[in-house]
């Protein structure tokens, strides 16, 4: 394979690696064209810094490529843009060929690096937005734009040549030995699904690091997997920006609050416990439900409307002593949103056990959405009187969502003493 360093800029080289052969990345990522793992050589008139590195298994590739731009005894910087292994595989080798090198992470990166290398005492220096440090001639100027995709994560910026170190930021898992985005293949389907899986559960983080971002002048963005963007590098920070927007018009207006109801139903039971919940939730001003029966629908644009609702009720039977599997596609698929603190609640007809109620509540405390109200079960066909307590139950959600109820702590006694009477819990 050729191992030859790319020129960017004068004095600014692609030292990375290829992984073409790869087809899936952190076991949750298809990559069809494999990936490359990004790092970064630049000279400046007094040192060398190092941007990043490879994953171990392709250390070799990356060594071979930095040895024909620089000597290991210039090298006075390496930037750790992120942490994660894909990118830190050849810093202990790294290290131990550039002694002279000093460390420069984000100050959100300092547990990491010490789990990382398994010692405590590295010699380090921590950055935030703001910091720089100077090769002489040439200045990186580091920008903390956290959770993108780690909580350590920064980006680095070469002042005098505009050129954007950006980490896992615009980067998608795309191999093409081309490198640059305007000689590569259409890789359109590789940076939205990147995007999709790895930043938009963290939405918020990246609209605040677009606002970094935006005002630089971008000759080059530089991310650390996939093509190098040197043509029209502002088209890639303005796609994110459209991204990272909510997707849906708010159609019940800024001020009411959303609450979304998802139910199946085998004997239509659970399906009217849902519209006694919506009735009930609609009774109360500024709230808007809506009901969505899963037989009917797809996943995905469910997972759009979760993103930007306030509340979500699942409605699920309990069949074999589970919830039913289309109620755990939609669940399963809320860890590419970002659903922490919403309010959430569960409730269903069950014939003889009844555990899906409480599974459900389960799963979502598990993603960090609220659950303040306690579910209600009903074995078989609700009579008037439980259809009048999922109403009263729909109401006490909006109430929450509304911010008229306050929060209640449940301790775990009140957790332990779960039963079938969901009387006792609704108006906990
Ligand atoms: Fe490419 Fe989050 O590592």
């Amino acid at each position: 394979m050729n191992v030859e360093a790319v020129e960017l800029a004068q004095g600014v080289h692609w030292i990375g690696a290829l992984d073409p052969d790869l087809r899936e990345f952190d076991i949750i990522l298809k990559t069809a064209n494999g990936t490359t793992y990004n790092a970064y050589c630049v000279r400046g008139s007094e040192g060398v810094a190092v941007i990043d590195t490879v994953k171990e298994n392709r250390a070799e590739d990356f060594f071979a490529r930095l040895e024909q731009v620089a000597a290991y005894d210039e090298i006075k910087v390496i930037v750790l843009n992120h942490l994660e292994p894909d990118h830190t595989g050849a810093l202990p080798e790294l290290m131990r060929r550039a002694p002279n090198a000093r460390l420069y992470i984000s100050f959100k990166a300092q547990i990491m690096l010490k789990a990382l290398l398994k010692s405590e005492e590295l010699v380090y220096t921590t950055a935030k937005t703001g910091d720089t440090v100077s090769l002489g001639d040439r200045t990186l100027h580091f920008l903390h734009t956290p959770f993108l995709h780690w909580p350590d994560t920064q980006c680095t910026w070469l002042v005098e040549s505009g050129i954007l170190f950006s980490g896992d930021v615009f980067g998608c898992h795309f191999c093409d030995p081309r490198l640059f985005n305007d000689r590569v293949g259409d890789f359109r389907f590789s940076f939205e699904y990147y995007y999709q899986h790895i930043m938009r559960p963290f939405r918020e983080h990246v609209l605040d690091a677009l606002e970094l971002i935006e005002p630089l002048d971008l000759r080059l963005i530089a991310p650390a997997h996939g093509p190098i963007l040197r043509d029209a590098p502002g088209n890639y920070v303005r796609r994110y920006r459209q991204l990272a927007q909510p997707m849906l018009l708010n159609e019940a207006g800024d001020r009411a609050k959303t609450l979304l109801i998802f139910y199946l139903s085998s004997y239509g039971n659970t399906a009217r416990m849902a519209q006694a919940v919506r009735d009930g939730a609609e009774e109360i001003d500024g709230v808007r439900a809506s009901l969505f029966d899963l037989q009917g629908g797809e996943v995905a644009p469910f997972v759009d409307l979760v993103e930007e609702a306030d509340g979500i009720a699942f409605g699920s039977p309990t069949i074999n002593g589970d919830a039913v599997k289309p109620v755990w596609d939609l669940l399963s698929s809320l860890t590419m949103v970002n659903v922490r603190e919403k309010l959430g609640a569960a409730f269903g007809s069950y014939g003889w056990s009844g555990e899906a109620v409480t599974m459900l509540e389960d799963r979502m405390r598990g993603l960090k959405l609220r659950v303040p109200v306690k579910g209600i079960r009903v074995k078989l066909i609700p009579t008037d009187e439980e259809l009048t307590l999922c109403h009263a139950f729909g109401r006490e959600l909006a109430l929450h969502l509304t911010g008229q109820v306050t929060r209640k702590v449940i301790t775990m006694e009140e957790l332990n003493a779960q039963t079938s009477n969901s009387k006792e819990y609704l108006h906990a």
